[in-house]
């Protein structure tokens, strides 16, 4: 628990960011009561707004953003908390009027706003004395920078700011219930831990896809595509989880010194590269506002990996992301190899297949062979589907990401916020992957929006006789 009270500001209040996670993530904290009454929140922002206003701004966010049904009580209680500040976050007088000048309080800042912001402001805090009382941390959204070096410049500056041990990096993929679910499923049971190795696994799946658009982030996402926004950070952290040796305890420091070694040895081997493209009412991604009519930028990846370690060299792992497709789900498929011998052969039994289910459902999907009930020798896939989130306890229970990270660095835990290490490597390999876009001329392919991706993402699984798994799996086997 705190010792201290708390003052959280929040630099980039008026963003899609605030709107549609950090305030609903912090509401549905109040709902169970886990904001200290001492906190104070600082929304700050260019727009001329009251906190009246502000929060007014906020509450159709709050309504459809929150887990758990809209209260007013509770919005009462969370409005308490919440102070607008209009202030341009370029100017060094306006950091005046945010010095508490007070040692008896903590404060930390979520810099809510684009990476060419966060030295300006980190800067201006310093200068204006904000820092001089209490103790300060801060919790960067990505992406850290612009690009690699930009990155490691940023870090070296922030770090002299504020210290490494009051950095919280964060990757809300980390806060999702199913990501801390993998190293228990792959470390507590043996079954799995067994066979965790090439000579078992014929081949991983991630897939992350989503509905929406870019909404209203073409300015930031033309920098970015898809690679940055996505692969980089969430698609790593997932893949760093499934293929990592065991750690030696839940520490940060064993568990991400396991993904590090996994990032170090992963090498691309193709890139499809898509942009979606106007389908019925809904625009191309050209047509959105403040995107190049001519953009190059990605709104799709498919990857093919392979990786160095031992265990799992020469086992194929496909990745793929991508924003308009006709499905929101995340999932992890590890496809197992058949099985030896001739006993089952001509029943031509189906590969054992495990899905961890990350988002919007959260589970576990198992599929194997069984006989199937009658008089002849037939072989028949059967399923466990362990669906976490259909369980209405579970739902509620379950706390979203932004929720649990925030709740933790107010609570002063790093477990899951991301070392710096870590994140030197993926712009390492982010870097890696444009280059091998230029080395390799990989074209940006058009998609219609509301389908599965380009088709180029399927041939590539294709060609080697294999498929990308779909989230609704469960549907094929026999129960
Ligand atoms: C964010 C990306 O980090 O993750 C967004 O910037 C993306 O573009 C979002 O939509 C996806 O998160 P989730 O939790 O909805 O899978």
């Amino acid at each position: 628990m705190m010792n201290k009270p708390l003052v959280f500001t929040i630099f980039g209040s008026t963003g899609d960011l605030t709107y549609r996670k950090l305030l609903p993530a912090l509401y549905q904290l109040e709902t169970r009561h886990l904001l200290p009454e001492s906190l104070k929140i600082r929304c700050i922002g260019r727009k001329n707004l009251t906190s009246q206003t502000y929060l007014e701004s906020a509450l159709s966010w709050l309504q459809k953003g929150s887990r758990f049904p809209f209260e007013q009580e509770v919005y009462d209680r969370f409005s308490k908390h919440i102070t607008y500040i209009e202030m341009s976050i370029t100017e060094l007088n306006d950091y005046s009027q945010l010095n508490e000048k007070n040692k008896d309080i903590d404060h930390l800042y979520y810099f809510a706003v684009a990476p060419e912001f966060f030295e300006i402001i980190a800067n201006h805090l310093k200068d204006s004395g904000n820092l001089e009382y209490g103790s300060h941390g801060v919790i960067l959204e990505k992406p850290f920078g612009v690009d690699e070096n930009h990155a490691r410049y940023l870090n070296e500056r922030l770090s002299i700011i504020f210290g490494e041990d009051k950095i919280y990096r964060i990757d809300h993929y980390l806060g999702k219930e199913m990501i801390q679910n993998i190293l228990t499923i792959r470390f507590a049971n043996r079954l799995f831990e067994g066979i965790w190795n090439k000579d078992y696994i014929q081949e991983i799946q991630i897939t992350a896809s989503e509905t929406i658009g870019i909404e209203n982030r073409g300015a930031y996402y033309e920098q970015a595509g898809a690679i940055q926004d996505m692969v980089q950070n969430h698609l790593l952290q997932l893949l760093s989880y499934v293929l990592m040796d065991k750690p030696h305890d839940f520490s940060p420091r064993s568990i991400q010194s396991k993904q590090v070694d996994v990032l170090k040895g992963i090498k691309t081997k193709h890139l499809i590269l898509g942009q979606y493209d106007k389908t019925g009412d809904l625009l191309a991604y050209r047509e959105e506002a403040k995107v190049d009519h001519s953009s190059q930028t990605e709104t799709y990846v498919a990857l093919e990996l392979e990786v160095e370690d031992e265990r799992f060299k020469g086992v194929p792992i496909f990745l793929r992301t991508g924003k308009r497709l006709n499905q929101k789900a995340t999932y992890i498929s590890v496809i197992f190899k058949p099985v030896e011998g001739a006993l089952f052969e001509h029943l031509a039994p189906q590969q054992e297949m495990l899905i961890i289910k990350i988002a919007p459902d959260e589970g576990v999907y198992f599929r194997f062979n069984a006989k199937k009930p009658g008089l002849a020798q037939q072989v028949t896939p059967v399923m466990m589907d362990f669906c976490q989130s259909c369980i209405y306890e579970n739902r509620i229970n379950t706390p979203e990401a932004y929720e649990r990270l925030l709740n933790d660095a107010f609570n002063k835990d790093k477990t899951l916020f991301t070392n710096w290490n870590m994140v030197d490597l993926t712009w390492s390999f982010a870097s890696t992957l444009n280059q091998f876009r230029k080395d390799h001329n990989v074209k940006l392919e058009l998609y219609p929006s509301d389908g599965s991706g380009p088709k180029q993402a399927d041939d590539l699984l294709e060609e080697k006789g294999s498929s990308w798994i779909p989230a609704d799996i469960t549907d094929e086997a026999y129960t």
